[in-house]
């Protein structure tokens, strides 16, 4: 070890403090070296220059070990602490590694302290790497959740964008193009039986395009949820569940819900559908249960599914993104995502945001911008049961 080390060392007897020094280097330490023996010496020294180690005497007229231990150990608990004393009773050894320091050695026992100096700076070596290693693990997690937040925040907007253009846009132009063949057929005289059936079937057809229209703006981004809130939308979804996979859904809704923002309203209808999801690939289910409610400033969705019921490893499993994502997203908004199974009974899940954005945390940096846009009443293409 070359590396020269600044000792601060607490010692009131200069003739112990040679014999200290000769001890380190005869040991092979390389060192630069404060000594002080009072408080406000010691005070000062911590602050004038953070040393890598500090030596300290048990009792001295002015000042005492523990007393340099407790004030290290507010202001460095990361420097090594080691006592260099007199005989020391086997209490006292005990209570000064009860309270911090890394080792004691006796001054009667000198040749020991270079080895204990060693060990003790190549512990706060590890340590301090370890603490780099663990910071640099928690910035590049929570590069993550940004990117996953930004992620899910583009690809929404994306989603309501193409919704938007393929329900306006497009919708209106089939409808024009719908009514410009009505009009052609009309014009065409009795006689031409064949193309006026012809412009029927077209007719038709654009119908047809209109319809598969609708249906891909409305998996996209619902409408509903946009114009009627989120209790329409979670209503709308867990019929077309039903629909679709014959499973019974039944939803209660248990909230006077003032228009929600849009985060929240995103959140809770993303990962109810996910939930849905989850259940028609995985849970067995023949039967849910959806209930919508508002509770001490929050709002609370539980899905209860009467399947096969989530196991604890599937909950902890490394590939289970999808339970990831709802996580993150509740955690996004200062809310909280539980899945919990029963064998055999089921699985129910929770998630409950703050309604208040104060309450949230302050991760939303990512603002997300699909705000409501009036759409032209002729081309409002949303089919939902309510409504
Ligand atoms: N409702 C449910 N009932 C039973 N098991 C479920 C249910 N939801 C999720 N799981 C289990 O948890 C796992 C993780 O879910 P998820 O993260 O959404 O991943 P994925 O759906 O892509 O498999 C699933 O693979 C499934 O085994
Ligand atoms: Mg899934």
């Amino acid at each position: 070890m070359s590396k020269e080390v600044h000792i601060l060392m607490v010692e009131d007897d200069a003739a112990d403090a040679e014999l200290i020094k000769y001890a380190l280097r005869d040991g092979g330490i390389v060192f630069s070296l404060d000594r002080v023996d009072t408080e406000r010496d010691f005070l000062h020294s911590l602050v004038q220059q953070t040393p890598d180690l500090i030596l300290t005497d048990y009792a001295l007229p002015l000042f005492d070990g523990f007393s340099a231990l407790a004030i290290a150990q507010t202001k460095h608990p990361e420097i090594p602490f080691i006592f260099v004393t007199g005989t020391l009773g086997e209490e006292v050894v005990i209570e000064t590694l009860k309270r911090g320091a890394t080792d004691y050695v006796l001054k009667t026992r000198l040749t020991r302290l270079a080895p204990a100096v060693h060990r003790a700076l190549q512990e706060a070596d590890e340590r301090a790497e370890r603490k780099r290693a663990e910071a640099q693990l928690r910035e590049s997690r929570e590069q993550l959740r940004a990117l996953s937040v930004y992620l899910q925040s583009v690809r929404e907007e994306e989603r309501t964008r193409i919704a938007r253009e393929v329900h306006d846009e497009l919708g209106q132009a089939l409808t024009g193009l719908k009514m410009d063949l009505v009009w052609l057929g009309s014009k065409l005289s009795k006689d031409r039986k064949i193309l006026q059936e012809k412009t029927k079937i077209m007719s038709a057809g654009i119908d047809g395009i209109i319809q598969t229209i609708r249906r891909i703006a409305t998996e996209l981004r619902p409408g509903v949820l946009d114009d009627l809130g989120l209790a329409a939308a979670i209503e709308w979804q867990a019929h077309e569940f039903q629909v679709r996979t014959g499973i019974q859904c039944s939803v209660t809704v248990a909230v006077n819900e003032s228009p929600l923002d849009d985060h929240l309203n995103t959140a809770f209808f993303r990962i109810f559908q996910e939930t849905l999801t989850n259940i028609m690939r995985h849970a067995q289910a023949s039967r849910v249960e959806v209930q919508l409610k508002g509770e001490k400033d929050c709002l609370i969705l539980e899905v209860k599914d009467y399947g096969r019921g989530i196991s604890e490893s599937e909950i902890s499993g490394t590939k289970s993104l999808g339970l990831l994502g709802m996580r993150e997203r509740a955690a996004l908004l200062g809310g909280s995502f539980d899945i919990t199974g029963i064998p055999g009974m089921g699985t129910c899940v929770k998630v409950m945001i703050p309604l208040k954005p104060a309450t949230r945390n302050n991760l939303q940096r990512h603002e997300i911008s699909y705000h409501r846009r009036p759409r032209s009443s002729t081309a409002r293409l949303e089919t939902h049961p309510r409504g």
